[in-house]
């Protein structure tokens, strides 16, 4: 069950009252712990654990202590775990529920844009194992995930813009309000109303192609969009010592795939452009060298979609138009990564 409420405390009480787990615990960060508390502050909770923010925290130290720390509290199967925060808290959360004792309810209550839109949404969780990111985990889904937008009010701008580059993936993928995307951009982050139809429509979206294809099997996978040249991208700058932002690696990595699907006439050079011209209004050009491209590559191949040596990409041929998961060569990918670099909008 989604619900979109401008009423966090309320929506919830009337969730837990339908429930009536009997205990009730909370999993949040510490900066979900300080900005968004205050807004279920009259909602009665037994016990808070608190993690530390961030995908850092999605460790099998961190699940050990949640593990110890709901037991020593005298959690059972009947209780129930609210996971309050973005991606990092719904995906730990959501691994710990599926696991201790075998499984206890989850309400996912997302707090960043990527979160609403996308991470709170499917039913995928998990942890990393090491620098393998998210290789243990289970499909499944919370009872409940309640979204509402005025979390948004204290989210960095730098955590809006992951959010942003899923929701421009997603209207690619499904074609819904790309036209309007395109001309006209996003609302304004403070704009709570423009952005509760954005994650309705985002979630819905979601939301339907789960439930063709639940532990993506076909369609799912071109979720999948922009996500291989990103992830080369975000292992190119970890082997830097670097950080690169997830969501301006799918923004990076959208621009990259469609001009390889373009080479291949799978796409008109008007969607290549389309796409650079609103990425570019709002995230900065990735920066690599021509020297980086075969680690790109490497990397691009290694990823965990990938079944062949081919570099496995879902392509979008129009808006609303994706298509299945295609290999391409190496070299066909290189043309497409010195491509991205040598042109700007
Ligand atoms: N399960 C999936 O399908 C899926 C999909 C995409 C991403 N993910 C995972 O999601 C994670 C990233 O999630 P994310 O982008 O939501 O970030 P996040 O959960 O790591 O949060 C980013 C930062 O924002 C803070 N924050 C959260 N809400 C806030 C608010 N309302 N106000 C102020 N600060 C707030 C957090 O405390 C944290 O410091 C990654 O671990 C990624 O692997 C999972």
């Amino acid at each position: 069950m989604i619900c979109i409420t401008q009423n966090i405390a309320g929506s919830l009480q009337d969730f837990l009252i339908q429930t009536s787990p009997d205990k009730i615990f909370l999993l949040c960060d510490s900066d979900t712990s300080r900005f968004c508390i205050p807004l279920i502050s009259n909602v009665t909770l037994d016990h808070i654990i608190e993690v530390p923010a961030g995908d850092s925290a999605k460790t099998l130290q961190v699940c050990d202590s949640i593990w110890n720390e709901l037991a020593e509290q005298g959690a059972t199967r009947q209780s129930l775990l609210i996971c309050l925060g973005g991606g990092s808290i719904t995906d730990l959360g959501g691994f710990i529920a599926a696991t201790y004792q075998r499984g206890i309810t989850a309400c996912y209550v997302p707090t960043t844009l990527l979160c609403m839109v996308d991470a709170g949404i499917g039913g995928k969780n998990g942890i990393n194992l090491g620098g393998l990111k998210n290789y243990i985990g289970t499909f499944r889904l919370p009872m409940a995930i309640i979204i509402d937008p005025n979390f948004l009010k204290t989210l960095p701008e730098n955590e809006w813009l992951n959010g942003k580059a899923e929701i421009i993936k997603h209207s690619l993928l499904s074609g819904n309000g790309w036209s309007e995307l395109s001309l006209l951009g996003f609302p304004e982050n403070n704009d709570i109303q423009g952005w509760k139809k954005i994650i309705e429509s985002n979630s819905s979206y979601k939301q339907e192609i789960i439930t063709a294809d639940f532990t993506e099997n076909n369609i799912r996978a071109r979720l999948n969009f922009g996500h291989t040249a990103a992830h080369a991208l975000e292992y190119l700058y970890s082997k830097k010592g670097q950080i690169l932002p997830h969501g301006k690696a799918v923004a990076a990595g959208m621009i990259v795939e469609t001009m390889a699907a373009e080479a291949f006439q799978i796409c008109k050079p008007e969607l290549t452009n389309e796409i650079k011209t609103l990425i570019f209004t709002m995230f900065d050009h990735v920066v690599f060298n021509e020297d980086d491209i075969e680690i790109l590559n490497i990397a691009a191949s290694k990823d965990k979609k990938s079944h062949s040596r081919d570099i496995v990409c879902s392509f979008i041929s129009a808006p609303g138009q994706p298509c299945n998961p295609t290999g391409i060569s190496e070299s066909d990918m290189t043309k497409a990564w010195m491509r991205y670099l040598h042109e700007t909008v």
